[in-house]
């Protein structure tokens, strides 16, 4: 598995699901699961990306239980505040203890247009509020097909890199847009390639210390039953999951992919 110095990172975006109310027997049901399982909560960190209407109940339930998972939204605004209707400060997000942020996801690139140059004001955003960007990039099928596995995501990570200082708290994943809920899951193989693609261009853009730092996920199908098998990768540092992260006892089976066989 990845380098012993990254710790792994398993991340849900519930997307679009769960409402506030779900969201609290949701994080309970989680954390009652890993306690029965007596799942020592240092060995992988856990972050749970709920809809902005959970955010303030889930991080409630957190403080008051003493729940150890972070809080990470699903976008943020590239601007601070003002006359921009709908969109959600990070300054906001900060203070809800919102740890980690979703940009750049390949649902936003798709229907709200979100180009190249939008991820990158919003990671510098996100950087600005002290909001730890996790950066998705990823190919769909015609594009792998025409530019081979790794060209799309080198170009969206540099794109979203530029302007970055080299001790920015960052997080890649590389999510396969043919991968994501479709249930036809890269290979381990496939995402190591592009993984360690990626590890290269934060080494380029922001020194080798970054790149020996910084944890890069694979996302897209991934399940109790895949997660070893991308763990065992040396440059795949987690997972973004996303229906599987919905249902408590497989999200927590894939973040205790440690107890699997053969891992
Ligand atoms: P999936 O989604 O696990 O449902 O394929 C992953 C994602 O979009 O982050």
């Amino acid at each position: 598995m990845g380098s012993v110095t990254r710790k792994p990172l398993i991340a849900g975006n519930w997307k679009m699901n769960l409402d506030h109310l779900q969201a609290v027997a949701f994080v309970q049901k989680l954390h009652w699961t890993l306690k029965d399982a007596a799942h020592e909560t240092d060995s992988v960190e856990v972050a749970v990306f709920p809809p902005f209407t959970d955010i303030r109940t889930v991080q409630t339930l957190m403080d008051a239980d003493k729940i150890p998972f972070a809080l990470g939204a699903q976008d943020v605004s590239a601007k601070d505040s003002g006359a921009y209707t709908g969109e959600v400060s990070g300054a906001f997000l900060k203070k809800l203890d919102v740890h980690y942020v979703i940009i750049g996801h390949s649902e936003r690139r798709e229907y709200h247009a979100e180009s190249d140059e939008i991820v990158a004001g919003k990671v510098q955003a996100a950087l600005r509020h002290g909001l730890v960007p996790v950066i998705c990039v990823g190919e769909t099928l015609e594009q792998r097909e025409e530019s081979g596995p790794t060209a799309v995501s080198v170009a969206q990570l540099r794109a979203a890199l530029e302007g970055v200082a080299s001790d920015a708290d960052i997080v890649v994943a590389y999510e396969p847009v043919w991968a994501i809920g479709t249930g036809q899951v890269a290979s381990p193989e496939q995402a190591q390639e592009v993984c360690a693609a990626l590890r290269s261009v934060v080494a380029d853009a922001l020194g080798d210390a970054a790149a020996e730092r910084t944890r890069i996920l694979y996302g897209g199908s991934v399940k109790s039953g895949n997660i070893a098998s991308f763990m065992r990768e040396p440059d795949v540092d987690g997972a973004l999951v996303g229906g599987a992260s919905l249902l408590a006892d497989e999200f927590a089976a894939i973040i205790r992919y440690q107890k699997h066989v053969g891992v």
